[in-house]
């Protein structure tokens, strides 16, 4: 341990179960000296684990729905109350698709399902920082991150109305970062992850092929869940203080690579 976050106070939405990318970020900042606040939506409290989490790390849960303003103020109110300060680091670790979920056709999408996710996936993340800032929560050169996907970028089918999401989630970060940067310091980026084995990674039809695809293109390897909780505690940390306003990548050179040997072995003899 490096005491990466000592004294650091954040707040980690999207903690499900042990799966979970957002667990894994909250152990970590834990063993490296954190304060902690979990939150997630209501019904999550019903359906994962996250009591576990909280008395493991000795974190208070408090629910909101991040689509809800109240929710979101409540909470933030509460975890600065809690901290005795303002807010050092918030992970935002939030998804959720009804047509990916019912893996509707991205040619079929139902448009109440659509806004609904855009809602949960995207828009959420302008109204957490929009709390944060409009309640002067967030500590001066604070850190904000995000999680995201290569469809952002890149097609990949059955991802569905999920890549216009996350399109738009790191639309966001650019946009609210350039005001937080001017307005304290604060810093916003997304990180792009591998394909990963949690609940909402298993959800999108064809998860395997991608996950199996990304593991043979890529030099490095797919980033498994305890890496991503490493390199999102280097962005809550002092030694990323001028990383604003980036989508990151942290994918094992997926992104970059244009195709791996392996991959074209497995084409060579194909007329
Ligand atoms: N697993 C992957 O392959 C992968 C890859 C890249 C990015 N991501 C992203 O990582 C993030 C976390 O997902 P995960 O893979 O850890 O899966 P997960 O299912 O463990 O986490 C998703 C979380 O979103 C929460 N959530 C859903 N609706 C909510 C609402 N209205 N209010 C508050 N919270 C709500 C869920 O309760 C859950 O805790 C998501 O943004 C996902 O798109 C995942």
């Amino acid at each position: 341990m490096y005491n990466l976050l000592k004294g650091k106070k954040g707040i980690i939405f999207g903690a499900l179960d042990s799966n979970s990318l957002a667990w894994k970020v909250a152990e970590r900042a834990h063993q490296e000296g954190a304060q902690i606040v979990l939150t997630n939506a209501p019904v999550a409290m019903r359906l994962g684990a996250i009591n576990e989490l909280g008395q493991k790390i000795n974190a208070p849960i408090i629910p909101a729905d991040a689509t809800n303003n109240e929710d979101l103020n409540n909470l933030i109110n509460k975890a600065t109350e809690h901290f005795g300060s303002k807010i050092d680091f918030v992970l935002h670790s939030i998804g959720m698709s009804i047509n990916v979920r019912k893996s509707r056709h991205y040619t079929d999408l139902k448009h109440d399902d659509f806004l609904k996710a855009m809602d949960i996936s995207a828009l959420s993340f302008h109204r957490t920082m929009q709390s944060l800032y409009n309640l002067d929560a967030m500590a001066n050169e604070g850190s904000i991150v995000a999680l995201s996907y290569i469809a952002a970028q890149r097609t990949f089918p059955g991802y569905s109305d999920m890549a216009d999401n996350k399109s738009a989630l790191e639309s966001i970060a650019r946009s609210f970062g350039y005001y937080y940067g001017k307005k304290s310091q604060v810093r916003v980026n997304t990180i792009s992850q591998s394909p990963t084995k949690t609940t909402a990674g298993s959800g999108i039809k064809g998860f395997n092929a991608f996950y199996n695809y990304a593991e043979k293109i890529s030099p490095l390897g797919n980033a498994n869940a305890d890496e991503f909780a490493d390199y999102c505690l280097t962005l809550f940390s002092d030694l990323t203080k001028k990383v604003t306003m980036q989508n990151l990548f942290h994918d094992g050179g997926f992104s970059f690579t244009g195709v791996s040997e392996e991959v074209m072995e497995f084409f060579m003899d194909k007329e």
